[in-house]
């Protein structure tokens, strides 16, 4: 498991997915690609920026130290080479954290925004047609929401991509939190066996 690049591309996927993520976010707040006339239109999970600050701007932070990590002589993973960097590591940790919760965060958020539906126009009035995601099965409901058009495939669409990028994420953030912690209890890397003997990687 340890390999000399492990960290950097942990915080070379979390980068794009960040991107997208927050463009997943920017995109729910044009339902079926229009603006809205009115802001009270948008369904409130959006509103919370789950794509935009919990997994994205919240995430640049620990992508930029996991990709940071392989040049600070640390493999990323058991630190092979130099092996005084266990504060690197140890930080890695925190900042590890740091993106888990605002993955779970977004993830969390998604999974609401799902089962509850979107917020739309049922004729009468704004609001939510659909109880415990039960339009999820049942696509005759989907008429309940008169405009805007394409309201629910749209968000249903892009906050499946948030769950799943978001979830995706956190999992990766779990990966760095034990290699940061395998770097910094290990040290000086020997009990890892990731090196070839010679302290390269
Ligand atoms: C879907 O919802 C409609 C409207 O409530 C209902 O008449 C129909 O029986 C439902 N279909 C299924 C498969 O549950």
């Amino acid at each position: 498991m340890c390999t000399g690049g492990c960290a950097k591309c942990l915080g070379a996927t979390l980068i794009p997915l960040a991107v997208l993520c927050t463009l997943a976010n920017i995109l729910l707040f044009f339902p079926g690609g229009k603006t809205v006339e009115d802001s009270t239109h948008i369904t409130d999970e959006v509103w919370y920026f789950g794509g935009i600050v919990g997994s994205g701007v919240l995430m640049i932070f620990p992508a930029l130290v996991f990709l940071g990590l392989q040049n600070s002589d640390c493999c990323g993973c058991c630190g092979c080479r130099s092996c005084g960097k266990r504060f690197a590591m140890f930080s890695s940790i925190l900042f590890a954290a740091l993106g888990f919760l605002g993955a779970g965060y977004c993830f969390i958020l998604s999974a609401v925004a799902i089962n509850r539906g979107p917020k739309c126009n049922t004729g009468s009035d704004w609001n939510y047609p659909f109880n415990n995601g039960d339009y999820l099965g049942n696509h005759t409901l989907w008429d309940k929401c008169q405009s805007p058009k394409d309201i629910v495939p749209w968000n249903l669409t892009l906050f499946s991509l948030l769950l799943i990028m978001s979830g995706i994420q956190a999992v990766l953030c779990g990966i760095q939190a034990v290699n940061g912690l395998l770097g910094t209890l290990c040290g000086d890397c020997k009990c890892c066996g990731c090196c070839g003997g010679d302290g390269t990687v």
